[in-house]
């Protein structure tokens, strides 16, 4: 039997849903129930019947998917796939900004660990942040902990005083103007799609800025043929398979997270034979940090 035949069956055996961000491997988007951007994904796992998420993604994705089902078996497929960016603020620097600002709200970027979501006001991910920011009340926005998507938002609601810490995402802020002028002029038809974790310069280059589901949505529904795109290269098996007859340009030699990429099937195996790596969090943490993530999904409907 191979992996993907092991894989089925062990899913029927074990009541298990394999949940996939479009950042991992294709065969492993391939093989997933559910595919999408961290946001769905944690629709997904906030109303599934399933006994057990296999969360092909990593370790905030997974995090996120125990405290929205702590009843659940939630099973990492690697466990030691982590987003450098979630562990780039610290509790003291939330409190310091509690300390200094009356009116202000702590939103917290998904991309963050379970520990730093109990400080926070209200979780976001990049398809909802704007919506999410315009509807709070407060006028000061504590945004952790990514400064390009803050910057982004900052721009975008400006009636809003946006803080940011120094949190980012190596993988898009990697991405270079210069690189992208290159490539721009090989293929000066091109429109250009980026994340909005990539830095101010590209996002202002860009034709598009959006989540990962968005710039799929984007590249499937746009007239041109061909796209220049500003994310991880893991995007393009889904629009492939949607729009086989566009051309995909990375601005990058290299656009792969290497998180990401440790997901693989034979894990996925393991990980369901064996419930293995599972997300274990302290009840307490579970309990603070539901609540960001509950008013994320009510304020983002
Ligand atoms: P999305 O929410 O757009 O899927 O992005 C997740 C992510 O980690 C981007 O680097
Ligand atoms: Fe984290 Fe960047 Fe990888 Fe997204 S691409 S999971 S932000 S390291």
């Amino acid at each position: 039997m191979d992996n993907i035949e092991k894989i089925k069956k062990l899913k029927e055996e074990k009541n298990a849903i394999i949940l996939a961000h479009y950042y991992v491997d294709e065969e492993v988007q391939k093989i997933a129930d559910y595919i999408g951007d961290s946001f769905y994904l944690a629709k997904v796992a906030s109303q599934t019947e399933a006994d057990r998420i296999v969360f092909a993604g990593v370790e905030f994705m997974g995090e996120s998917a125990k405290i929205l089902n702590p009843n659940k078996k939630v099973l990492m497929p690697d466990a030691f796939a982590d987003c450098p960016m979630a562990h780039m603020i610290t509790i003291k620097e939330i409190k310091e900004m509690r300390e200094k600002y009356d009116d202000l709200a702590v939103v917290c970027y998904i991309n963050s660990t379970a520990e730093i979501k109990q400080y926070a006001d209200v979780c976001v991910t990049s398809s909802n942040a704007i919506k999410i920011v315009k509807a709070l009340p407060q006028k000061n926005i504590f945004f952790i902990p990514d400064q390009n998507l803050g910057d982004f938002v900052r721009r975008q609601v400006p009636e809003k005083n946006v803080m940011t810490n120094y949190g980012h995402c190596p993988r898009h802020t990697n991405i270079t103007l210069d690189k992208l002028n290159e490539v721009k002029q090989k293929y000066p038809e091109a429109k250009i799609a980026v994340h909005p974790e990539c830095k101010r310069e590209i996002v202002e280059a860009a034709d598009f800025v959006g989540s990962t589901s968005a710039i799929i949505d984007y590249v499937v529904q746009t007239e041109a043929k061909d796209f220049i795109i500003g994310t991880v290269d893991g995007v393009f098996a889904k629009i492939k398979e949607l729009a086989p007859n566009k051309n995909l340009h990375t601005i990058m030699d290299v656009q792969v997270c290497p998180n990401m990429k440790k997901v693989t099937l034979e894990k996925i195996v393991d990980v369901l034979e064996n419930d293995t790596n599972e997300v274990i969090l302290n009840d307490d943490f579970m309990q603070k940090a539901l609540s960001p993530l509950k008013k994320m999904l009510e304020l983002a409907k």
